[in-house]
């Protein structure tokens, strides 16, 4: 890896390198070796290892069939890299995923597997550009490996194609170091979701969320307005019951709550609508009205429409979200 020599690490850390089938469907990675995987070299072999081939074993999953590496090739370990001058293990960790990225999207690239599971937040944040394993532990995520890499290497991805035969799951779950540090509960899920993964690996298409996103920006608006009012008269007429939430926000100098968003979804069709109400202005720099006159008129009615249907509805925060849709209706 031509990125060692710029390493912190180059002459300290020990290179712990991915290992398994560089044509499997399901890869596995997780942060950066520990103790012992610098010890034998390999990963995954420490206690997070062990509890790791034991969640596969009752997922029924070999290990061989697997692809198994790190963001980091090294155990990020406080050092001086000048005199007086101490890197803190979180510093040399930054620094680690800066000079080892590349190696782990080409790695990737290469064994362009079907699903990756990500054990923690930061492979999760390495691949998506998201954070929060707490939010998104279990949530599937699809990335573009090609667009990934041709990004980092600093290509205009502006008009990139996306090819659904080259797309990848990546699968966030909590790291097997997290469980042993006092979170056992999350075994058998852990065990779930390796199943799944693995039968998503197998070829069996996930079944995924759709949303449609109603607001004046998006391209051939009207067709959307359609789509969603279609949806919504199905749910509506079979009296699904729906999720509800509204967003506001203080931004513009009011005092008042300005209403930015309006949406619903419904679990069985698992599709939700956002409708969007105010948009943001670059320019102005504050939230702006720009729906023309016809088109409000069809967003109002859709609205309404959900408000007063008999479907049982959940709100988001309900105490805010109600009388916050009540000062709207009155003013308008
Ligand atoms: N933790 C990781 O994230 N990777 C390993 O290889 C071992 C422990």
């Amino acid at each position: 890896n031509p990125a060692c020599s710029k390493c912190p690490l180059r002459f300290e850390g020990i290179c712990v390198q991915s290992e398994g089938n560089v044509q499997a469907k399901l890869a596995v990675v997780g942060m950066h070796p520990g103790y012992k995987e610098e010890q034998l070299r390999r990963p995954f072999v420490g206690p997070s290892g062990r509890l790791f081939d034991r969640i596969l074993r009752e997922a029924g999953i070999d290990r061989k069939d697997l692809f198994v590496g790190n963001v980091g090739n090294c155990k990020p370990k406080e050092i001086q890299v000048a005199p007086d001058v101490w890197l803190t293990k979180k510093e040399a960790e930054e620094r680690i995923v800066k000079n080892c990225k590349t190696r782990f999207y080409q790695e990737l690239h290469h064994v362009h597997p079907r699903v990756i599971v990500a054990f923690g937040g930061l492979p999760l944040e390495v691949l998506t550009g998201k954070r929060s394993i707490t939010k998104r532990h279990g949530a599937l995520h699809i990335v573009d490996l090609d667009r990934i890499l041709a990004m980092h290497e600093g290509m205009d991805v502006g008009n990139w194609v996306f090819r659904e035969d080259r797309m990848t799951y990546v699968l966030p779950v909590f790291h097997p170091a997290y469980l042993l540090r006092g979170k056992p509960q999350f075994h058998p899920i852990l065990v779930q979701k390796f199943k799944r993964a693995k039968a998503i690996a197998a070829g069996e298409q996930p079944a995924l969320f759709r949303e449609i996103l109603v607001a004046p920006h998006v391209r051939d608006v009207d067709m959307v307005l359609d789509l969603a009012e279609a949806h919504t008269d199905r749910w509506l007429a079979e009296n699904r019951p729906l999720g509800v939430d509204v967003e506001a926000t203080m931004e513009g100098g009011s005092r008042k709550a300005a209403f930015t968003v309006f949406g619903y979804s419904s679990e069985h069709y698992r599709t939700g609508i956002a409708i969007s109400i105010l948009e943001w202005c670059e320019d102005s720099q504050s939230y702006k009205f720009t729906w023309n006159r016809e088109q409000w008129v069809r967003v109002r009615r859709l609205i309404e429409k959900v408000m007063l249907s008999q479907n049982s509805k959940c709100y988001h925060n309900f105490g805010y979200d109600v009388p916050l849709l009540r000062r709207f209706f009155d003013h308008l």
